[in-house]
């Protein structure tokens, strides 16, 4: 055998005889980046208008949004860590739906960052490199930049002048904010010590009040409705792992 040879042979020896470093223990953090899509499961109640009452069918529903996603989790034992995920921010549009608004479109956008904490668990050895895991905790998720369109101006116009026009000359939208439960699982796949991929489902319980004001072109305000609206997303990613 030539010299090199052996050398090569003794090294890989030498690296396969080695323990694989720590995959996950108590004192490290964990970086993820990647795709994160936000996928709402959403439902509205009726429309409640101050003019006209409650409007049955009258309802919203909101799209999805992928954005730049970014997690880290601190490990505080071996097997508990706290969890964060934060984005880029989201945009949705907020669409017409139930029988009456069905059909409508597009009526408002918002934006939206979704601040996730958990407590994270990792079932397994300190030493795999297939770290799965689950987390429980909280969602807190700030609307901002709400939008209407003249979609929805129109229809308030329409309703509030019986068809004839020239009453609702604009329109804005209000979305308070949400706190709420989140539950999450996901998976770290080490390739290296350090470099890993990464998936992960979280769950959160997002609801807001909606107000929708409608204004005539004095600027004085025509009506003012409300409505409830449940967003319970979804939210995927995947990504890319980094152990520091
Ligand atoms: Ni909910």
């Amino acid at each position: 055998m030539s010299r090199s040879f052996k050398i090569g042979v003794l090294a890989a020896a030498v690296m396969a005889a080695a323990p694989m470093a720590q995959a996950y223990e108590a004192g490290d953090f964990i970086g993820r980046v990647g795709a994160v899509t936000v996928d709402p499961d959403s439902s509205s109640s009726d429309l409640n208008s101050n003019a006209l009452g409650v409007l049955p069918g009258a309802q919203v529903s909101v799209d999805s949004d992928t954005q730049l996603g970014l997690t880290v989790t601190y490990m505080i034992t071996d097997q508990i860590a706290i969890g964060v995920l934060g984005a880029t921010p989201f945009k949705h549009d907020i669409e017409g739906d139930g029988a009456v608004l069905g059909g409508a479109g597009k009526l408002a956008e918002t934006k939206h960052l979704p601040p996730t904490i958990t407590l994270q668990f990792f079932p397994m050895p300190s030493s795999s490199k297939f770290q799965p895991y689950a987390g429980l905790g909280v969602n807190y998720t700030n609307f901002f930049e709400e939008k209407t369109t003249s979609t929805l101006t129109g229809i308030y116009d329409d309703v509030a002048s019986g068809g004839a026009g020239g009453v609702v000359a604009s329109t804005d939208l209000e979305l308070d904010d949400s706190f709420g439960l989140a539950a999450e699982i996901g998976m770290d796949y080490m390739i290296t010590e350090n470099v890993g991929v990464n998936a992960a489902i979280w769950w959160a319980d997002i609801d807001t009040d909606a107000t929708i004001n409608a204004y005539a072109a004095d600027g004085s305000r025509v009506d003012s409705s409300t409505l409830d609206v449940e967003i319970d997303p979804w939210v995927y990613m995947v990504g890319v792992s980094y152990k520091f």
